[in-house]
């Protein structure tokens, strides 16, 4: 491209070619696979609309943006952010350089303005740059500016005159972002005006014949159906995860053997994972991460009782923002589960670390189960940190449970018919705890039978409206 060498000019070497690295659209890797229903997603209602692409590391955000850029689909500028990029001199500089690729001449009018000395407000520098593409646009029209790894950029000069920007902009140049987090944006009333595109991990994921297409190509060779049905399933259409078992799978003498033990401890997998995300969280986050890795749902009140602490809605719902792999289950923010390889690295790096808490963890859970009647979750729990004692004290209150209500039936004579429906009700639920689901069905049934319209009616009518009300 043009940029690279006309900003040489005014550069130095090494400040040109650290800016080119910026300013290159990634490649694609090999076995890429282009889905075009997520580009025309990225296409639709541009370019007014604001297009965000937000989900955790690996997901295929960069690769999505790229392959849209590259298909010149319009004249389109791309810059990848890093850290650096907070100051806010820089920042401008590197956007307007990047702007420059489809609006020549634009670095050097504006790059001086820039200082030194700095600006003094960014915001007017902002409006500035606004009004020069809003004359220049007719030339141009429409192009797009995609900017990367937006989640790096936190510095208040910088979020504050980019949002402005982002407002702003005139209406001919598109804003693609790629982020792991959601950007700093007032995107709730985007949203509500129709002034955004939002593609998540939800659309992100691979369906199984996106999958296929990439394992084949990753492999060089052809794949069994069941084998990518199960890699799919494991990976949760996981990009960087279909890619790194695609490349651990090349050469493997037993590629069943390799699927089936396929997880999140996978070297490469965990290789992945640790450096992208793991390590890069603050202390707490990890702690609470490894915590309430042994769960298979997770809710603040149940994080709570692992944790010692009090603010696990509070941690669930930072978690979720930053989108550390934790999937909602409701609507509600109640509860949420790990993404499966998310989970695994952490209950390995759990195990590793910390191997004499496992059981004490799995307990609390056990506990808080069995305390709030979710006694299955309790067993579960028991049995997985081996607490054989509260294993059997809830099969024993099931035992229990199923003897007295049994007894209690075999008693009740014909016209009792209130103790029937308790007892019946009871026992339902006892078969339930004990596991035994087809018995707990037929005394469900038969419990719901017993205040039926059209069964004969109790004799006692006041007591029957008293126990339906
Ligand atoms: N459509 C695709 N076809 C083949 N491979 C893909 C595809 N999308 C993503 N990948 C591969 O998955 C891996 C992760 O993709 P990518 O780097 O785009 O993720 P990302 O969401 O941008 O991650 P990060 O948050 O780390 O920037 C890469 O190795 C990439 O090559
Ligand atoms: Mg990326």
């Amino acid at each position: 491209m043009g940029v690279a060498a006309d900003t040489a000019r005014v550069r130095s070497g090494w400040e040109a070619s650290l800016l080119a690295t910026k300013l290159h659209v990634p490649d694609l890797p090999a076995a890429f696979v282009s889905r075009a229903r997520l580009l025309d997603l990225l296409d639709a209602g541009a370019p007014r609309r604001l297009v965000v692409v937000c989900a955790p590391a690996g997901f295929g955000k960069s690769a999505l943006l790229a392959d849209w850029v590259r298909q010149k689909r319009r004249p389109s500028a791309w810059l990848s952010l890093e850290e650096a990029d907070n100051d806010p001199v820089r920042f401008w500089r590197h956007v307007v350089a990047a702007l420059d690729q489809v609006l020549p001449g634009i670095d050097e009018r504006l790059s001086p303005l820039l200082g030194p000395p700095a600006p003094e407000s960014f915001v007017g520098f902002v409006a500035t740059l606004i009004n020069t593409l809003a004359e220049s646009e007719r030339s141009v029209t429409p192009a797009a500016l995609a900017l990367d790894d937006l989640h790096v950029i936190d510095a208040p000069p910088v979020v504050e005159s980019f949002t402005y920007f982002a407002e702003h902009r005139p209406a001919a140049l598109q804003l693609l972002i790629g982020s792991r987090i959601d950007p700093p944006l007032p995107l709730a009333r985007m949203r509500v005006r129709g002034e955004l595109t939002e593609i998540r991990a939800e659309q992100l994921r691979f369906t199984p014949e996106e999958a296929a297409a990439l394992l084949r190509g990753a492999v060089e060779g052809d794949i069994p159906a069941d084998a990518v049905a199960a890699l799919t399933a494991r990976t949760e259409g996981w990009a960087a995860g279909l890619q790194l078992a695609g490349l651990s799978l090349r050469g493997e003498a037993d590629p069943a053997r390799f699927i089936a033990d396929f997880s999140g401890s996978h070297r490469f997998v965990l290789d992945y994972l640790t450096e992208e995300v793991l390590e890069r969280q603050p202390a707490e986050v990890t702690e609470f991460l490894l915590q309430t890795s042994v769960l298979d749902r997770l809710s603040g009140p149940l994080c709570d009782a692992l944790t010692g602490r009090s603010d696990g809605q509070q941690m669930l719902e930072r978690l979720e923002r930053a989108n550390l792999f934790l999937i909602p289950l409701d609507q509600v923010r109640g509860w949420w589960r790990y993404h499966q390889l998310f989970a695994d690295l952490l209950r390995a790096r759990l195990r590793h670390r910390h191997p004499d808490r496992v059981a004490r963890l799995h307990d609390a859970a056990s506990a808080w189960y069995d305390e709030h009647g979710f006694i299955d979750a309790a067993a579960q729990h028991a049995m997985a940190g081996g607490n054989i004692d509260r294993l059997a004290e809830l099969r024993g209150d099931a035992d229990d449970a199923v003897e007295h209500a049994s007894r209690a039936l075999a008693a009740a004579r014909p016209g009792e018919w209130m103790l029937r429906i308790h007892a019946t009700g009871y026992l339902a639920l006892a078969y339930w705890l004990q596991g035994r689901l087809p018995a707990a069905e037929r005394m469900l049934v038969e419990s719901i039978a017993q205040v039926s319209p059209g069964r004969p009616r109790p004799t006692d009518a006041r007591g029957a409206g008293a126990d339906r009300a």
